[in-house]
């Protein structure tokens, strides 16, 4: 398995550029199946999880082809109703396909995802919505089995928000006969854009922006082209790693308007912002100061930020807390944070962070998409040299980070197995 190898204390300058966001994009190669034909996505990353993606659309009977950014989807073959275990235990964002198939050819049979690093993840959300809709839903032998005849416009109330819940829902609705109304609907960038792409399909939804979403149910939807919005969270992660530096750094392809509440921590933590309309210069400050943390659905902090946040308050002057609501489990890499020598405490499901005054280079290990990042961050500033094995998972949705990295200044290097 490959391995970065960290020289950290580097000095950092220049300008990164944010690529085309993983979570936007799964949810709408999924949608394309809801259209015969052959759709266009632009600006999209050469990453592990979209790539996993496109073998499900695959083995669905979809043609799927990609060329630097540009991925053509042709789903007018589908013919298969199934997201095997293999694909599925890979990642968990197969269960998108389940509201395309049922819309689309009246069943599925979708591998029932397990827990991941991150903590349980159920899929309740996803089936009470379907069940709503009018299908039918057994699980058996691992599987969830959904059938509909037809699906039926409904009320949907999320008893909790879900970002995937709400958007299969949302896919499942857009060909269901009459008018459905979503309560409690999550409103997460990654939604809007979905959103986005499937009106421009034809589809008739209103609300987009608000937790209350009304679709009216359409016969047919075509393909389309559509370019994909920038990853949010690697803009964050490239903000928290220039508010690491020593000097500024300017992440650019981004938008702000979907940062809004990382910026006023990194502006509570003596950071200096210059927002421009796609452009974010960060001048980081002389000693960083302890900011507490609360994820919470969007426009709260992301949960997906929230490692990688953590890395800067374990440097900052002071005690700050970190908590974590919508995956409370989610502080795995804090014992390998610790092992470069921040001083990070959990009580209960929060993270009480000491800051110090320098980290110290060691071997550690990933072990989830952006506990991965947070890892390469702190490796960034720590003295020495520091060894991390195990980072598949940060090619599942970070597209050459060394590289980009690198451009701005820091030394890792990939050993490959
Ligand atoms: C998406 C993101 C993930 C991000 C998360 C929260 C993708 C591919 N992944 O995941 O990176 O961390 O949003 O912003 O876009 N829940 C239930 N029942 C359900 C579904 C969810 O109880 O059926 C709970 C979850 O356990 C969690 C909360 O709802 O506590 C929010 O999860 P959700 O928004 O659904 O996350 P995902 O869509 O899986």
């Amino acid at each position: 398995m490959d391995r970065f190898i960290i020289e950290g204390n580097r000095h950092l300058s220049g300008s990164i550029a944010v690529s085309g966001a993983k979570n936007a994009i799964l949810p709408v190669m999924a949608a394309c199946l809801l259209a015969p034909g052959k759709s266009v996505l632009r600006n999209v990353p050469n990453l592990i999880d979209l790539k996993t993606m496109a073998h499900l659309l695959r083995v669905l009977g979809a043609h799927v082809d990609y060329d630097r950014g540009m991925m053509s989807i042709d789903s007018a073959t589908i013919c298969y109703n199934e997201a095997p275990y293999e694909l599925v235990s890979q990642m968990r964002a197969s269960i998108y396909v389940l509201g395309p198939l049922l819309a689309r050819l009246g069943e599925a049979r979708v591998s029932f995802p397990g827990g991941c690093a991150i903590g349980t993840r159920p899929v309740d959300l996803h089936l009470k919505a379907m069940e709503a809709l009018g299908a039918t839903i057994n699980i058996e032998h691992g599987y969830i089995h959904a059938w509909a005849e037809k699906l039926t416009g409904a009320e949907i109330y999320f008893a909790k928000s879900s970002v995937g819940a709400t958007i299969n829902a949302l896919m499942a609705a857009v060909l269901a006969e009459g008018t459905t109304h979503m309560f409690n609907a999550a409103m997460e960038p990654e939604v809007d854009s979905t959103i986005d792409m499937l009106n421009k399909m034809g589809a008739r939804i209103a609300g987009k922006g608000s937790t209350s979403l009304t679709i009216e149910g359409v016969e047919n939807l075509f393909p389309v082209e559509m370019r994909m919005i920038p990853d949010r969270i690697e803009a964050g992660t490239f903000l928290i790693a220039a508010a690491l530096g020593t000097a500024p750094v300017t992440v650019t392809d981004c938008l702000p308007e979907h940062l809004a509440i990382l910026l006023e921590k990194l502006r509570a933590a003596g950071c200096q912002l210059d927002v421009q309309d796609t452009a974010i210069t960060v001048t980081p400050p002389r000693k960083i100061l302890p900011v507490d943390v609360l994820t919470l659905p969007y426009p709260g902090f992301p949960t997906d930020l929230q490692a990688q946040f953590t890395v800067l308050m374990s440097l900052a002057e002071g005690v700050s807390f970190v908590e974590d609501t919508i995956f409370p489990d989610r502080f795995l890499y804090v014992a390998e944070l610790n092992r470069l020598q921040a001083n990070i405490r959990m009580e209960r499901n929060v993270a009480c962070v000491k800051g110090v005054s320098q980290l110290s280079g060691a071997e550690v290990m990933a072990n989830d998409l952006r506990a991965s990042a947070a890892l390469v961050l702190a490796g960034m500033v720590a003295e020495g040299t520091t060894v991390i094995s195990r980072i598949y998972h940060i090619d599942r949705g970070y597209d050459r980070i060394e590289e980009k990295l690198n451009g701005i200044g820091a030394r890792i290097t990939r050993e490959r197995a």
